[in-house]
Order: structure tokens, then C-alpha cells, then sequence
């Protein structure tokens, strides 16, 4: 099995990278082969709605050539999607959210000519790791639901979501119940 970690934040040793790194460990600990991508550190427009990828229905693609050309790869080979990202504003840090937007144009093939084109990541299982700062009934909630419609949109299979909020500016973030759900939340994807 294989899995695409697009990793969001700009804070390297934030509250996200503290709980993908026990995620990470114990996929990769079950066999899982993992390409990782820290999005902030790469780089990638957004989309120019040129629709030149919707002139090719028979592979996931885009023009623009930057590093989005690897993730795209990253994804077509993977079994798993993971988005480990903050919320920013409701919705995903503005780097993931150009990811999000080439994904979209360059996977479904509905906006040119054939509005039945294939969804080349279809049946594939996409899952969020975030962190937020309000609860995250009120934190993630809107994020979720976005991505839930996102998946359906484009054939990906809604794989679930493990959102933890930081409660308490002054007291570290992880703990060993945050571990031991980044953990699990891992194993049910083996
Ligand atoms: C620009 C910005 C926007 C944010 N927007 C939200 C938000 O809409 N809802 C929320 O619950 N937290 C919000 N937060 C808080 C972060 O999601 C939270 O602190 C998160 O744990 C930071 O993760 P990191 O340490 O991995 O960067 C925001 C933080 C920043 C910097």
C-alpha cells in the first residue's frame, strides 16, 4: 500500500507536524510506503483554469510545470490521499488549497467538451489530519464538510477525519491520548 502525505503548515514543529509524525510512524511501521510532500516548501501555483487538462480525458494532467507535476504522479500510484493541515480561516492553508484546486482540474475530466469525462482518481481513499484552534466541532467542522463534497465530486472515498485542538496556548500540544489517536487513526487504514 502506498500513501501521498501533502503536509500543510507553515510551522515545522507545530501542533500538525507533532501529530502526523506518530501517524506517519505507524503506517510506515505496518508497510506502508509513504511520499511526502511539504507543500509550503514547494512550489505550486494555482490553477490558471487554462482547461488545456481537459483536452486529455485519458490521464490526470496539467500544464503548468512546477512541483505539482510530482504530487499528481505521487497520487495517481497511491492508495491513500492524506491532507495534514491546520485549518486556516475554515478551510486549508493556502498552499494545500493550490493543491486542492490543480487536483480537481487535473483528475476530473468533466469541464471541457465530454461533461461525463472520467474522475481519474476515483476509488481512491483521501482522509484529513488537522489541528485547529476552536473546538473542533466549530474549528474543522466547515473544512470537513468541504472535503466531503470535494471527494464526492471527485470519485475519492471519504476516508474520515482526525481533527485535535491545541486548548491551551501555554501547554504542549501533544500528549499520549493525541498519540495513540494519530495512531489508531493510521491503523484503520491498513
Ligand atoms: C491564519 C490562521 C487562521 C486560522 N484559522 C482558524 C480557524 O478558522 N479555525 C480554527 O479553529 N483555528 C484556526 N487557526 C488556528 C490553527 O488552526 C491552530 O493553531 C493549529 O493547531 C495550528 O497548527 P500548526 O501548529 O500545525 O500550524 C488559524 C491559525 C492561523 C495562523
Amino acid at each position: 500500500m502506498k500513501a501521498a502525505i501533502i503536509y500543510g503548515s507553515p510551522r515545522k514543529k507545530g501542533n500538525t507536524a507533532a501529530l502526523l509524525e506518530p501517524f506517519m510512524r505507524e503506517l510506515e511501521e505496518n508497510g506502508v510506503e509513504l511520499d511526502y510532500f511539504d507543500v509550503y516548501e514547494k512550489n505550486i501555483a494555482g490553477c490558471r483554469a487554462c482547461l488545456v487538462c481537459q483536452k486529455d480525458n485519458t490521464r490526470i494532467s496539467c500544464v503548468i510545470p512546477d512541483d505539482m507535476q510530482s504530487v499528481l504522479k505521487s497520487m495517481a500510484e497511491s492508495d491513500l490521499i492524506i491532507i495534514a493541515a491546520p485549518v486556516y480561516a475554515w478551510s486549508a492553508p493556502a498552499p494545500v488549497k493550490a493543491v486542492i484546486d490543480r487536483v480537481i482540474y487535473a483528475s476530473c475530466k468533466y469541464y471541457g467538451d465530454d461533461p461525463h469525462g472520467p474522475a481519474l482518481l476515483k476509488g481512491k481513499r483521501l482522509a484529513l489530519l488537522t489541528t485547529c484552534g476552536y473546538p473542533v466541532e466549530k474549528g474543522a467542522d466547515l473544512y470537513e464538510d468541504m472535503m466531503k463534497r470535494y471527494c464526492k465530486h471527485c470519485g475519492l472515498i471519504y476516508a474520515g477525519m482526525l481533527a485535535e485542538r491545541q486548548r491551551n496556548l501555554k501547554e504542549a500540544f501533544m500528549d499520549e491520548v493525541k498519540e495513540e489517536h494519530a495512531r489508531s487513526f493510521a491503523r484503520s487504514f491498513l
